[in-house]
């Protein structure tokens, strides 16, 4: 495996010593110091090697209980930090939004409190609105994961993402990103793009001028409307689904139109950067992001490695919370 240990990425970001890697919450990415990427990032590499290996401390999270708070679906999200939580010996209480007192009219904020008051070890929370874990982690005792909160960041998925780039390209410092897709409604590209910045990475963005915000979470990013324009010189692509739940209107012509100009081919990869590995978080809406040549390429499609590498990364995340 090619992997550059974190610490050299650490010594190459920053010469700062003594940086404070603990942490109470992860709400989102822009809360966390290059020391606490770099922290997690090892590890995520720690618990990779261990899973690989069969051997690690299955009984690190015995007798804690961990609430997962799942306002929106999930097929990934969900189900990684499950098993991530079982391989480290606790116990998880899916809680479900369709079957519980919403339906009767309760809050929002009272579900909250009342869950919170039954004593859980951590919640992890996907919500619809923004900033909704913020909110959650300022009225319950144990720490908050952010499993997703509206366009705004889903830090488990950048780390993820951040952790298959180092292992397949050796580092993230001077990689060229290229995230293409629905910028503007997207939490995985804001995660990543926070993530990759801080890291050193370059990141550049392609979309339609009607998904492509004025503003950036993160500074230093190209901006472009067109794969031949974005593509050259590319180490990884980033495709991103239209997020069509979180759009007030149709922001595209039609979906024909998009895969023709936005969609991932082997011939348009062949042409502008025959080298780039492809990524996609899923879910993958086949025949809008990339044709299925390119997602089933096993020399160029990490998708399947993107998900495998959630169970690590939120092994260590589960780790770095809830162990004392
Ligand atoms: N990438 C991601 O968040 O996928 P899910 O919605 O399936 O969790």
């Amino acid at each position: 495996m090619n992997f550059k240990n974190t610490d050299d990425i650490l010594a190459a970001i920053t010469d700062k010593t003594n940086i404070d890697s603990s942490m109470k919450h992860l709400l989102g990415i822009s809360d966390l110091n290059p020391a606490q990427i770099t922290a997690l990032l090892d590890k995520t590499h720690h618990y990779a090697q261990a899973l690989r290996s069969g051997d690690w401390n299955q009984t690190r999270l015995n007798n804690k209980i961990i609430l997962h708070l799942f306002f929106e679906d999930s097929t990934r999200t969900l189900t990684s930090f499950e098993i991530a939580a079982k391989r480290l010996g606790a116990q998880v209480v899916n809680w479900n939004p369709h079957t519980s007192s919403l339906s009767k009219g309760e809050s929002f904020i009272d579900t909250i409190d009342t869950l919170g008051a039954m004593g859980a070890d951590a919640l992890v929370i996907r919500h619809s609105e923004f900033g909704a874990p913020v909110t959650v982690a300022q009225r319950v005792k144990c720490p908050v994961i952010n499993g997703g909160d509206s366009w705004r960041e889903h830090p488990t998925q950048a780390l993820l993402d951040a952790y298959t780039m180092i292992e397949e390209k050796g580092g993230l410092k001077d990689l060229t990103v290229t995230i293409i897709g629905d910028i503007a409604h997207s939490r995985v590209a804001a995660s990543n793009m926070i993530l990759l910045t801080q890291m050193g990475a370059r990141v550049r963005v392609i979309a339609p001028e009607t998904l492509l915000p004025e503003q950036l979470p993160a500074p230093d990013i190209a901006k472009f409307t067109s794969l031949q324009d974005g593509l050259p010189g590319s180490d990884i692509v980033m495709t991103i689904r239209l997020q069509k739940e979180r759009m007030d209107r149709g922001l595209i012509p039609s979906p024909e139109s998009y895969f023709a100009q936005y969609g991932l081919t082997s011939a348009v990869l062949d042409k502008y950067c025959p080298g780039a590995l492809v990524m996609d978080p899923g879910p993958l809406v086949r025949g809008m992001q990339m044709e299925d040549d390119v997602a089933e390429d096993p020399r160029r499609s990490l998708i399947l490695k993107q998900v495998a590498n959630g169970i690590p990364t939120r092994m260590a995340v589960l780790d770095m919370l809830l162990s004392t």
